[in-house]
């Protein structure tokens, strides 16, 4: 008996190298071949950044918004929201699939605004999502379980780092278009166009909205309608991505210039939005995701299915985020609030934009940094190359992302004069 016991043991251990022997046999390591996978580019310079003790260090990689002390921001309005909430003394009960009606209604109509002829005839198939990233999670799911076209989406050169995962995470083919021109640190128009008539019929497009991250860098109206143009000439899907609502230009309008313009065009499309940013809800995972839809009958059909997609995905989406934007859109005032808390943010940004670009030109740097104010919402593509951030980083404890993008909201009127100090250092 003993003798067959430590046969056997000697035969597993051969057999299983893994396996550890304290007096039992444990079982074998499942995961011993799982290679430890390369740091988030973005929160590793955080972690650089939280080691550095030198007190005048700047961290520029964060896509969150500060206040000029570099402080997180709770908008007034949402407080003011969670406050009668509180009142309210709501109960935790689930909520639906695709989230509460009013709450999807609100999102959609923020996008597209009271005269859209398409939420008039409630063609849109809308449900709350965690927050933009479970916005466009979702829709890539839709597209690629019901997409009728080419199962392939074209990004931007660049385009934010998690675009490319999320398509492909959701079975599609990733491809990309031309869009920013390093030489001028603005947008590559002419690319743009040549790049999108390349591309094959019924294929997906996905547009930055607005407040294009990481470049900052938006076609102006005239370069958004003749895009329009072109898209529906080569009868390509759009699919919006609007993280930004509000907070490129302050106001929520203008920002939704060119969902609203190809919604006017008579182009069908998808859309994600979030309310990480005009909002501040970063935590609390607050988005939307809708298929703007050709009648309601072809929208409710099309919800029926994004709904079963969500149900063994999640579930049901998180509740309190989306109360507090419920509370702040369905209420006169405390929209009106919002508004001016949206336009309080932007504008902090533009104005240390202009500061920043004022400073370098006063310390006499040879380089044009019109791009800078050119450049709108939370980032600006500086143009720095690779040498240019390490130097940043290591003689002047200014931390940025290796593409020379540095977050806006991490500037602020007490360390603008240091940062242009090192950008001109760096640059020279
Ligand atoms: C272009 C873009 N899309 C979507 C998101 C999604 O953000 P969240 O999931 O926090 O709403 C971000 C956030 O940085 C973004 O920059």
């Amino acid at each position: 008996m003993a003798n067959s016991l430590r046969t056997t043991t000697t035969s597993l251990l051969r057999k299983h190298p893994n396996v550890f022997t304290l007096g039992y046999v444990k079982a074998s390591s499942w995961f011993a071949d799982v290679p430890m996978g390369p740091p988030d580019a973005i929160l590793g310079v955080t972690e650089a950044f939280k080691r550095d003790t030198n007190p005048k260090k700047i961290n520029l990689g964060v896509g969150a918004y500060r206040d000029d002390n570099g402080k997180p921001f709770v908008l007034p309005s949402v407080t003011s929201a969670e406050r009668r909430l509180m009142e309210k003394s709501l109960d935790k009960e689930y909520a639906p699939i695709s989230g509460t009606a009013e709450f999807c209604k609100l999102a959609i109509n923020l996008a597209l605004g009271d005269n859209s002829v398409n939420l008039n005839n409630q063609n849109n198939a809308t449900v709350q999502a965690i927050s933009g990233t479970g916005a466009l999670r979702v829709g890539g799911a839709f597209l690629n379980a019901f997409w009728s076209g080419n199962k392939e989406i074209y990004l931007p050169t660049p385009t934010w780092g998690n675009h490319t995962p999320i398509f492909k995470h959701s079975g599609l083919k990733v491809n990309s278009y031309r869009y920013y021109e390093p030489k001028t640190c603005g947008f590559d128009f002419k690319g743009c166009l040549e790049d999108i008539n390349k591309i094959p019929e019924k294929s997906i497009i996905l547009l930055h909205a607005c407040a294009h991250n990481p470049t900052g860098v938006d076609p102006n109206a005239e370069q958004w309608a003749e895009l329009s143009g072109l898209i529906k000439k080569k009868k390509l899907y759009p699919y919006f991505d609007m993280a930004y609502q509000g907070f490129a230009s302050g106001d929520t309008v203008k920002d939704a210039q060119a969902v609203r313009l190809f919604e006017k065009d008579g182009h069908q499309f998808c859309l994600a939005q979030s309310f990480a940013k005009n909002m501040g809800l970063y935590g609390e995972r607050a988005g939307a995701f809708s298929v703007i839809a050709s009648s309601k009958e072809e929208a409710d059909r099309v919800l029926s299915q994004i709904k079963i997609l969500i149900r063994p995905m999640y579930s049901n989406p998180p509740i309190h985020g989306a109360r507090i934007v419920s509370e702040i859109l369905s209420d006169k005032q405390l929209k009106e609030a919002w508004l001016k808390d949206v336009k309080l943010m932007a504008d902090r940004i533009i104005s240390v934009r202009e500061t920043l670009k004022q400073n370098l030109i006063k310390l006499g740097s040879s380089r044009p940094w019109n791009h800078i104010t050119d450049q709108i919402g939370m980032f600006c593509y500086t143009g720095m190359n690779a040498q240019n951030v390490e130097r940043l980083i290591k003689e002047f404890s200014v931390y940025l992302t290796k593409d020379g993008r540095i977050s806006m909201a991490g500037v602020t009127s007490k360390n603008v004069d240091y940062l242009a100090h090192a950008m001109h250092e760096v640059t020279k």
